[in-house]
């Protein structure tokens, strides 16, 4: 990582925006933002065009920002873009790799673009190929790639010149369910195997709770919340209840549960129930009540489990009680 007199102590923030506003012709895409990242790995997540692409520019010192302050890695992002990009990687959206370079010359490139020597350059980039697992495919040009191997190929690219931040902008996209989740741990270990801080944004709004510290929801290009990742999934004190079926056995559970004296509510494909005080109805203990409702019915039972918060429900709207 950095050297003594430069290394970002702990807790200093290795993001600080302050009344950051961007305007495009058309439409504001930042608007005010004030936002503190800290080290570790952050997931910047919000709607399409909530802002996140834009906030990464900005932090790159790629797009100049209509109003605010910020600094990355104590760095001024108006007039520090290139200190600040050399000590951070840069993962983009979109896809920007020529189809006629192997990997491997791709990303020896990046590096000696970083001020690599050569040799470093080439050992560099055999190391984080084989990290994000393209060791074998390396000397193939990319064209042929599929998105997996292009997305990797991205990130390796934003990890050759070593740096103490990456800003990765929706490293997931276009990938299917077993690629998605083999890119959501590389970019966990990004963060643990190599300490190097991480800011990862999502436009699904729950896929990157299980690998960031602190999660930043970003909403019309405002902050509508900055949490860590426990306070987001902590418990509700509500149980759901699954039971085996669709939605028509799913509403008949929850009418029968309504009947029955209890707050509920669907959820996905769950009842959402809230205990009374006490948790009982009636002495009756309410997983007791659910269970004997849900064999009173004959319906299978898939789980109780406790409800926990979600991002998700940030913007949720609670479906209305389900027609019978
Ligand atoms: N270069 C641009 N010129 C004009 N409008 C833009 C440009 N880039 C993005 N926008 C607009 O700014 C808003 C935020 O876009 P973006 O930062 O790409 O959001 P996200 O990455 O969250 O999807 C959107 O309304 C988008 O249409
Ligand atoms: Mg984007």
């Amino acid at each position: 990582m950095t050297g003594e007199g430069e290394s970002v102590a702990r807790g200093t923030p290795v993001i600080r925006t302050r009344g950051i506003t961007m305007e495009y012709p058309r439409v504001r895409a930042l608007d005010a933002l004030d936002l503190d990242v800290g080290q570790g790995v952050t997931g910047l997540v919000g709607a399409n065009g909530a802002g996140k692409s834009t906030l990464i520019k900005v932090l790159l010192g790629l797009l100049a920002p209509t109003s605010g302050d910020a600094q990355v890695l104590g760095h001024d992002v108006r007039s520090q873009g290139a200190a600040i990009r050399a000590r951070v990687g840069y993962m983009p959206e979109h896809d920007c790799l020529p189809a006629d370079v192997s990997a491997s010359e791709f990303v020896v490139h990046m590096g000696r673009m970083s001020g690599l020597p050569h040799t470093v350059a080439r050992e560099r980039a055999a190391d984080v190929l084989r990290h994000v697992g393209l060791a074998e495919e390396r000397y193939r040009v990319m064209g042929g790639y599929s998105t997996g191997m292009k997305q990797r190929a991205k990130l390796a690219q934003a990890l050759v010149h070593d740096p103490d931040l990456v800003l990765l902008d929706e490293p997931t996209n276009g990938l299917d369910p077993a690629s998605r989740d083999d890119m959501l741990d590389l970019v966990r270990r990004i963060g643990t195997d190599f300490g190097i801080s991480v800011l990862v944004t999502s436009h699904l709004l729950g896929e990157l709770e299980r690998v960031s510290d602190h999660v930043v929801v970003l909403d019309g290009g405002r902050l509508l919340r900055s949490s860590a990742t426990s306070e987001f999934t902590e418990a509700t004190g509500t149980l759901l209840v699954e039971v085996l079926g669709t939605t028509t056995e799913r509403d008949r559970l929850g009418h029968a549960l309504a009947e029955r004296g209890l707050q509920c509510h669907p959820v996905d494909g769950a009842v959402e129930v809230v205990p009374p005080p006490g948790g009982e109805v009636g002495g009756v203990d309410v997983r007791d009540l659910v269970r004997d409702t849900v064999i009173d019915l004959d319906l299978g039972l898939v789980r109780i489990q406790e409800g926990r918060h979600r991002i998700q429900d940030v913007f949720a709207v609670r479906e209305e009680v389900a027609q019978p």
